[in-house]
């Protein structure tokens, strides 16, 4: 029997307006619309083989073959894929992290991305990059602005027709990095999945996703001006109003830990002595540090002496998910 394989690379993001809440959760249709930027030193690498010959689906993550719930969402994800074909091959799914595996950093972009698309390229789909955006989405809603290059942008969309990212700034356009202040290295206990379900639960989420295309524009408008000083106060703006939502949802979800709040204390009095630094906090306590690539060096050093930060990442702006 013939076996179809294919490997897939991609980058996970950093959201500068942040998807938090779905208008439709089995679609994985946003609330609202987001930008992100993906980021090149991070990668995640996976091979899709479709083989008759395997008894059942596999899926191997790190070299640690994955039961319950991760090989599940992974199955479910290639099944919609399968579907396209409409095949029922049994596939292995091999993929890898670049990066320090349980350093708390959220994968699940880089390996939706990469997974959509080695799994599209193992079957022969030859599909425009919307239709694999839109795919992505549907494994994990920002895996959706990992498929297109540099800075994307997710266009919240009414149907899954029309809700997908697209670039809207090459890597090359804005010499940024992204600091990541690794301070919890165990699992987060709430996933962004139970964490979207809950966001309409707080009275502050239809204020936030009203705002949102005013925000969207703003940082739009920032990174095509490439004004630091502009985004860094958009960017700030909306994590703290995503976390304002977390805290007050029912069950209150708090992400922050003692130290990401020192760190977001100390970006603002960084900033106050002039040292161009924004600070931006997905679902988990690990904080990212933007800043132009000149200050990277001092900001990480900065970072590194304070109290609580296991470990400091960094990364540029990044391209497209690629087979290879
Ligand atoms: C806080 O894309 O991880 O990082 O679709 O359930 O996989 P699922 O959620 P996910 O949510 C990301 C939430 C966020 C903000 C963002 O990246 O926009």
């Amino acid at each position: 029997m013939p076996i179809f394989s294919a490997t897939a690379t991609a980058n996970p993001n950093i959201a500068f307006i942040k998807y938090w809440g779905n208008s439709n959760t089995a679609l994985r249709l946003p609330a609202n619309g987001s930008i992100s930027m993906n980021l090149a030193a991070l990668e995640t690498r996976t091979r899709v083989t479709f083989d008759s010959s395997i008894p059942k689906d596999m899926f191997d993550l790190n070299g640690k073959r994955q039961s319950g719930a991760a090989l599940e969402r992974v199955v479910a994800h290639i099944n919609l894929i399968r579907g396209l074909r409409g095949i029922s091959t049994p596939v292995h799914v091999l993929s890898e992290n670049n990066f320090p595996t349980g350093a708390g950093i959220a994968s699940s972009a880089a390996a939706f991305a990469a997974l959509t698309l080695a799994a599209v390229g193992a079957l022969g789909l030859e599909l425009p990059e919307s239709n694999l955006s839109r795919l992505a989405r549907r494994g994990s809603g920002s895996a959706c602005r990992s498929i297109p290059t540099g800075f994307t942008e997710w266009r919240r969309g009414d149907s899954d027709l029309d809700s997908f990212a697209i670039s809207i700034a090459p890597p090359e356009h804005w010499n940024l990095v992204d600091c990541i202040a690794v301070v919890e290295e165990k699992e987060k206990k709430v996933g962004s999945t139970e964490g979207h379900s809950l966001a309409a639960s707080s009275p502050y989420q239809a204020t936030r996703v009203a705002d949102t295309p005013r925000r969207l524009d703003i940082c739009r408008n920032t990174i095509q001006k490439r004004d630091f000083q502009a985004l860094a106060q958009i960017v700030e703006l909306d994590s703290n109003m995503m976390h304002a939502v977390m805290m007050t949802s029912r069950p209150a979800l708090f992400f922050w830990e003692p130290a990401t709040l020192n760190i977001i204390k100390s970006v603002q009095s960084w900033r106050k002595t002039g040292i161009p630094a924004a600070y931006t906090v997905d679902a988990g306590a690990n904080i990212h540090v933007l800043c132009p690539a000149e200050n990277a060096e001092d900001v990480k050093r900065r970072l590194s002496s304070l109290p609580g930060v296991l470990d400091v990442l960094s990364s540029q702006a990044g391209g497209p998910a690629r087979l290879v």
